[in-house]
């Protein structure tokens, strides 16, 4: 069996929905291993548009296990409301066939609140998060304080730890002048969920150890992008977790060493959501032109996404942080109205070129791309089934992409639908089942 880490490479938003939607025939589990409810993974089933926040999009295919690990931070409110819309569109949810940590973190009503005070005092260096509370859980799992999963199986338990907390956080809600909360409100709100949530809860990282020992296939699932990941992201414009590779270890509680293939996600262009530096952002009529044509509005937030030319010095950091082992190249057809197209292949700053990729956010800032122009591939990509029938120009893309970032294209998604997918052969793992991923295109 062969278990596969799909990853993005760039801000998020690459389409790490649609492929792990896609490739979830050929795996028993799918585990998302970090984020929240900040992460909007879109999937189009016969024509139908489904949006998942926080469970993980192999749901969406019956007879798959779906995990939530103790890396993510669990909303209830948001698990019970998506599990809930899920039912509502005819997707059968149970334990059977979902499962979260009881190490995972839990966002409180604080947490939102204490956000948005960090985000006003930023001013015009915010971060510009998608106010979901998520920084301010993870701030409270490093502070050793937060409320877990595992805390909603013992009322007492909780009650205390709630008590706690929301004490220590009035005390900075009614500096900021916030009306501070009720923590005995907040108690019954979640004892409330307790009840919903108790036959979910379990310890995932012993299931999954049981499961792959009875050998069972995992693809383990990642939200957001190496470029937002806590670590090794354009720090501080990113988020809270772990978002690369190395974050599924420590986030489903899974030895390294079962993760045996790393694919990385990543769109023919750069998008991001929120503030930071992005050296290749088209600001003009272009940059518009791509969003609109791409449908480029966060899944979560609905705000507009920036749009840019594809980055190479930074995919080709994103290849080596996370090791990856092949490429899902996503929305080329987007761009097939362009006559020429660009990619950045290096970066100048105070007329040097740069090494690679620079760990400050005012080196970034003022990183001057460098681009190689290739011929645009006009109406001929748009659904396409064949790599071998693609135009040159197509092709040339794809080759060089594949030299500046150094790694090898496995799969071209070239529409919405599941059937709008090339897989190239001999990219794959041995042992994964590629049969069932082709025999479940259609449905
Ligand atoms: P947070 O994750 O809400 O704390 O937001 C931190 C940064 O990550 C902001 O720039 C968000 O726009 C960005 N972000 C968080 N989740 C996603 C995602 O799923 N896609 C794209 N950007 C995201």
């Amino acid at each position: 069996m062969a278990n596969v880490l799909v990853v993005g490479t760039q801000w998020g938003d690459e389409g790490k929905g649609k492929v792990v939607d896609l490739l979830t025939p050929a795996f028993d589990i799918v585990a998302r291993y970090q984020g929240g409810h900040n992460a909007g993974h879109t999937v189009y089933v016969g024509g139908r548009k489904v949006v998942l926040h926080l469970i993980p999009a192999g749901i969406l295919r019956p007879g798959t296990l779906c995990v939530i690990g103790n890396g993510l931070v669990v909303s209830p409110e948001a698990f019970l409301k998506e599990k809930a819309d899920l039912a509502a569109r005819g997707v059968r949810i149970d334990e059977t066939n979902l499962a979260l940590s009881r190490r995972a973190h839990l966002i409180m009503p604080y947490h939102p609140l204490l956000e948005k005070i960090d985000e006003d005092r930023r001013g015009e260096g915010k971060i510009g998060t998608t106010c979901r509370g998520i920084g301010p859980a993870y701030e409270d799992k490093a502070a050793r304080r937060g409320v877990r999963a595992g805390d909603l199986l013992d009322l007492d338990v909780l009650r205390a730890k709630i008590r706690e907390n929301v004490g220590l956080h009035n005390e900075f809600l009614k500096f900021h002048g916030v009306v501070p909360l009720d923590p005995e409100a907040v108690f019954k709100e979640f004892a409330g969920y307790a009840a919903e949530m108790a036959p979910f809860i379990k310890d995932t990282s012993l299931l999954l150890a049981r499961e792959i020992k009875a050998g069972k296939a995992v693809l383990f699932e990642g939200a957001q992008g190496v470029l937002l990941d806590l670590d090794h992201g354009t720090y501080p414009y990113v988020t809270s977790s772990s978002a690369s590779a190395g974050g599924a270890s420590t986030g489903l509680g899974v030895g390294p060493r079962e993760i045996h293939f790393v694919l990385g996600v990543v769109k023919a262009y750069t998008t991001r959501v929120g503030s930071g530096p992005f050296p290749t952002e088209l600001r003009d009529d272009l940059g518009k032109r791509i969003a609109a044509r791409g449908d480029e509005f966060g899944a979560t937030t609905g705000r507009p996404r920036r749009c840019g030319w594809f980055d190479a010095v930074a995919v080709a950091y994103a290849c080596r942080v996370n090791g990856i082992d092949g490429l899902a190249l996503t929305k080329p057809d987007v761009l097939e109205e362009l006559d020429e197209i660009r990619i950045c292949t290096g970066y100048r700053y105070k007329g040097d070129l740069l090494p690679g990729f620079p760990a400050e956010p005012w080196i970034l800032e003022k990183a001057v791309p460098e681009y190689r122009t290739l011929a645009g591939w006009r109406n001929s990509v748009h659904r396409a089934r064949d790599f071998a029938a693609l135009p040159a120009s197509f092709k040339d893309y794809v080759r060089t992409i594949e030299d500046l970032v150094e790694a090898k294209v496995a799969l071209i998604s070239t529409g919405v639908e599941r059937e709008d997918t090339i897989l190239i052969d001999g990219m794959w793992p041995a042992g994964l089942r590629l049969d069932r991923v082709k025999a479940g295109i259609g449905r």
